[in-house]
């Protein structure tokens, strides 16, 4: 099956920082893919890069066939790239309703009704009709991360990024979100989940991919890869900050 989404030989530095070195992966569509990686690997960076915030300093990105490297952020969002920010970002004033709406009118041009629509059901799918009219701004951290992930769906995506919306979040509400996200991938939605907590990952995903040092250092079925040698020392080499349900503490 052709790839939803492939990237191809992708170098990007910062200076002396070198987030992606020649780094080639691919997403079928429909597949779930779990990104894992230490602090700093150059995770986001790869988001951001498949977004549009960023330009790669070489290689190219492909999205169901069509070369979007040097694509605007609106043009990827309306081809069916759908995203999430590792620190929320809603319209703090505006009610959750009003931000997921707002995703559909700007991300997939709807209009009146069928916008309408789209948010109703996408409150609906992560869990927030019944906080339609709270202003974002009052929500606690599980349901900002929602608010998250209903943003990214409202524009109607084929693919959506997740950027750590299991982190901070205490273990049941880790598990409602858990439930959110394999829902959205039965329906066949793409899913590429960067996550510190792993174990919620393995409750997900198909497949895991490690990234250190600007490449993908393991690419596989999850628990083989968690069980990896230089993954176990990428992580056990991470200290005490990697903290409860990272996979320092899935591995121990
Ligand atoms: N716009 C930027 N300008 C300069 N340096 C940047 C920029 N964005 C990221 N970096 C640097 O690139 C490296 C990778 O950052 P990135 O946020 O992609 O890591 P990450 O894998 O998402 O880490 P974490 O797990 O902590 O979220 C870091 O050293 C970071 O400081
Ligand atoms: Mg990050």
């Amino acid at each position: 099956m052709a790839p939803l989404l492939h990237l191809e030989n992708i170098t990007k530095s910062f200076g002396r920082v070198t987030v992606a070195k020649d780094m080639t992966l691919s997403v079928a569509p429909g597949e779930a893919l779990g990104i894992v990686g230490p602090n700093g690997a150059g995770k986001s960076s790869l988001f951001a890069m498949i977004s549009g915030d960023l330009r790669p300093d070489r290689g190219t990105i492909r999205f169901d066939g069509r070369d979007i490297t040097g694509a605007a952020p609106h043009a990827r969002t309306r081809a069916g790239i759908g995203r999430t920010y590792q620190v929320p970002r809603p319209f703090e004033h505006l009610t959750v309703f009003e931000n997921v709406l707002v995703c559909g009118h700007q991300g997939a041009r709807l209009k009146g009704r069928a916008a309408w629509q789209r948010t109703m059901e996408v409150l609906d799918r992560t869990g927030l009709a019944p906080l339609a009219n709270t202003p974002a701004g009052r929500l606690g951290l599980l349901q900002r991360k929602r608010l998250e992930v209903a943003r990214a769906m409202g524009t109607g995506p084929r693919l959506v990024l997740l950027d750590e919306v299991a982190g901070g979040l205490t273990e049941p509400e880790v598990l409602e979100l858990v439930t959110v996200v394999r829902q959205l991938h039965t329906e066949g939605l793409g899913i590429v989940w960067i996550e510190h907590v792993v174990h919620a990952l393995v409750k997900t995903v198909g497949r895991m991919v490690c990234l250190a040092g600007g490449d993908v250092v393991a690419d596989g079925d999850p628990v083989e890869v968690l069980a990896d040698p230089k993954v176990r020392e990428l992580y056990l080499g991470a200290g005490p900050e990697a903290g409860a349900g990272t996979a320092a503490e899935v591995l121990q």
